[in-house]
């Protein structure tokens, strides 16, 4: 912003207005939408509010926030959830740093498919998240299924730190245990009724196409040896030892993985593999079962 445009009065729509054209510019993907977040964290106030608030002029001591926030995203391209310190997933606002990947809607991909597959609102199952990052996928499932403990596990503990956090924010903290350590590791001899992931899945030969934004985020969080699939590989192969008879597994993965790993889950011991798409169409999860007991 000039000097002249930072001494004009303005008002909450017309800083929303300038901002979106500005980000636009700049090849921002929501343009309009991370203006409004900003302001509102600038302003302290709920990103609605912002509706009621259209004529009202901005403080200057508000002003220089926001546009502090306006410079880091468009300049340096941190994501807006990093710079407002939340995002929400599912029905959870989240805290986020650095440390964990961003939670992303296409992962309630997931969230929703396992949840599919419970049946009983009431059950008392017992689940793993590997790679729980924010602890996304695990608090969302332990918030709508009352009764489920969940074992939430990452390689990194600044990350296990932040989902602590929010365990905390939520009321959950006494039904997720989250436990640092690789892969299946951290729980050896154990047995679940499922387990969930959305493990690292970016092929490391493709991080020059990926948003400016991804270079902020977790290098664990993103990629993955073997053209992203090592990690995917390993739950494939091993998710079955782990699993109670009729247990469930569900994944995230990209497109164009769905079909390789249809494949792996097969030949780790599992039927009625699923896919389960985002509202363009493509698979962004499987599911798999183990057979159940037989009578
Ligand atoms: C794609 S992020 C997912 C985070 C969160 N579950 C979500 O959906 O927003 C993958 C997470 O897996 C962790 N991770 C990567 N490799 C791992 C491994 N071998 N064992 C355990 N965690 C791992 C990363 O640190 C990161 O937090």
């Amino acid at each position: 912003m000039s000097e002249a445009a930072a001494e004009k009065r303005w008002t909450v729509l017309e800083l929303l207005n300038w901002t979106k054209g500005y980000f636009a510019e700049k090849g921002i993907e929501s343009p309009r939408l991370d203006a409004e977040v900003l302001l509102a964290h600038a302003l302290g106030i709920e990103r609605l509010r912002l509706y009621l608030d259209f004529e009202k002029p901005v403080a200057a001591a508000e002003r220089t926030a926001f546009r502090e926030l306006v410079k880091r995203r468009a300049e340096e391209r941190i994501p807006v959830a990093y710079l407002v310190g939340e995002k929400e997933f599912w029905s959870l606002t989240l805290s986020v740093s650095p440390d964990v990947l961003v939670p992303r809607p296409d992962t309630e991909v997931l969230v929703e498919a396992m949840l599919s597959r419970f049946g009983d609102i009431e059950a008392e199952l017992r689940g793993f998240d590997l790679g729980t990052g924010s602890g996304a996928i695990a608090l969302a499932l332990a918030s709508e299924r009352p009764k489920a403990r969940i074992v939430a596990t990452d390689r990194s503990e600044a990350a296990l730190e932040v989902a602590r956090g929010n365990a905390d924010r939520h009321g959950l903290a006494d039904r997720v245990r989250f436990v640092a350590g690789d892969a299946f590791e951290p729980v050896a001899g154990e047995r679940f009724d499922f387990i969930v992931s959305n493990p690292p899945y970016v092929s490391p030969a493709d991080e020059a196409k990926l948003a400016p934004e991804l270079a902020h985020e977790p290098r664990a969080a993103l990629f993955a040896d073997a053209d992203g699939t090592a990690l995917l590989r390993t739950i494939a192969a091993e998710a079955a030892s782990f699993l109670e008879p009729g247990g469930w597994l569900g994944v995230e993965l990209a497109p164009e993985q769905a079909g390789f790993m249809t494949d792996a889950l097969d030949e780790g011991g599992f039927e009625s593999v699923e896919a389960h798409r985002d509202l363009g169409g493509r698979v962004r999860a499987l599911t798999a079962r183990l057979a159940p007991e037989e009578e």
